[in-house]
């Protein structure tokens, strides 16, 4: 579908209100449905949404004060809801053998028991999630907390959560789902393709998440200056300047662009290695800026000494000769009914996390519930430094090794870790670890 880029604004997701808060925690409802949503410029596209939109309202949450999500299912599918970066107890992880039924509610309560972070739900159902979350269900979450607060980063307005995705289209405006994702030709940035955003000349915060199935998106800003302050789980322990965001699938890149520095007037474009144009701000008014980027954000915890090191191998099993490969962890397709490791609770761990595909392969990414790990070498350097902070996915190119540490503080029960390109973790793509006292 041939669009004339740039016509359309960015659109912001609006933010939910709670139905119900008491002292402990705040109430909030939501229906998964489906939807008539306009993507393409006066046109309809059938979705499965969270609320009937195409941006998942924001669930604005504050560290250390609970929220509970009821989500109502009115789709005829079966689906669940896993928030994704969270740290929460097994049974409220959304794990993806527990499905709500249609015309079922089910609540999940989130004890936001971590810092500042832009989170995102998603479904979570083994073998159907690629498609669901494709065909739209997908929301921003985020966690709030007062030591982030008290920086002073650009607020408020100035704080733009950004969904980018990709999708593909047929000649009824329908979403395209199955074959090869590569093929998804439409990147959508909030929900349309290549929209603009005027901006003030000053300072913004963009929170973006990469809710693609499988893909990475590698940004750029017409030589701009991006600084980022953030990733999966909050923010860096000092700003990084950059000229190109490289993100994959389920990974949060959070920035502050200065507007003041791009002539008064103009727009500037922001670009994808793939895509082309995605995004065209528009410098058209002033604002004040009290706002700052201060060189030092915030500490990364010293972790005990790890007592236990573990591979994870990622890969893809071509042996079984089938229509599609068998995606694997350590050798093995993920069955519910094996737990793959045995976690003490209270232990660090140091996990080799390896693209075992090879230097020929596919890429592939990791993520781990419940944990953000922090990264302490790839390929025997050191980490880049947008991958010095918490992390919960980690982008793995082919013959790539990540050295992770993971610390297990409170929870037991069972969790998983999967690649988060989530074609591959429905092929198998994904293991589970059992924490146990
Ligand atoms: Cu974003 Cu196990 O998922
Ligand atoms: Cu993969």
């Amino acid at each position: 579908p041939a669009t004339t880029p740039f016509t359309v604004p960015m659109p912001l997701a609006p933010e939910l209100r709670p139905v119900r808060s008491t002292a402990a925690f705040d109430r909030y409802e939501l229906s998964v449905k489906q939807a008539d949503v306009e993507i393409l410029p006066g046109q309809k596209t059938p979705m499965w949404t969270y609320g009937g939109g195409f941006l998942g309202p924001v669930i604005r949450a504050r560290s250390g004060r609970a929220t509970q999500v009821a989500f109502r299912n009115e789709l005829p599918l079966a689906t669940n809801v896993h928030l994704h970066g969270s740290h929460v107890d097994a049974a409220n992880d959304g794990y993806p053998m527990e499905l709500i039924e249609p015309g079922q509610t089910r609540t999940y309560t989130y004890p936001n028991t971590q810092q500042g972070a832009l989170l995102w739900y998603h479904a979570h159902s083994h073998g159907t999630d690629p498609e669901h979350v494709y065909r739209g269900q997908h929301g921003f979450y985020i966690v709030e907390d007062p030591a982030e607060a008290a920086l002073n980063l650009p607020c408020g307005a100035f704080d733009v959560p950004i969904m980018l995705r990709d999708a593909l289209f047929d000649a009824s405006n329908n979403l395209v789902f199955g074959g090869n994702p590569a093929d998804r030709n439409v990147a959508l940035v909030n929900g349309k393709p290549q929209p603009y955003f005027q901006v003030a000349a000053r300072k913004y915060r963009f929170r973006i998440v990469n809710t693609a199935t499988e893909r990475v998106f590698r940004l750029s800003l017409a030589g701009a200056k991006i600084v980022q302050i953030g990733t999966d789980g909050g923010l860096l322990p000092a700003p990084v300047e950059k000229a190109e965001l490289k993100f994959s699938s389920g990974e949060r890149v959070d920035v502050v662009v200065d507007f003041s520095q791009v002539p008064f007037g103009t727009g500037i474009v922001l670009t994808d290695a793939t895509f082309g144009p995605m995004l065209r701000f528009d410098v058209v008014r002033r604002a004040a800026d009290t706002s700052r980027v201060p060189a030092r954000l915030r500490r990364l915890e010293v972790l005990p000494p790890a007592t236990v090191t573990r591979e994870v191998a990622i890969g893809t099993d071509f042996s079984q000769g089938g229509p599609i490969p068998v995606g694997t962890i350590n050798g093995r397709p993920f069955d519910h009914d094996r737990i793959d490791m045995t976690v003490k609770r209270g232990s660090t761990e140091l996990w080799n996390i390896s693209n075992a595909d090879g230097a020929y392969g596919f890429t592939h990414n990791f993520h781990i519930h419940l944990v953000q790990f922090q990264v302490v070498s790839r390929n025997g350097g050191p980490p880049a430094p947008e991958d010095a902070g918490l992390k919960d996915t980690i982008l793995l190119p082919p013959g790539d090794v990540v050295q992770a540490k993971v610390h297990f503080t409170d929870y037991l029960g069972k969790y998983v870790y999967h690649c988060h390109f989530l074609e591959h973790a429905a092929i198998g793509m994904m293991g589970q670890m059992e924490i146990v006292d």
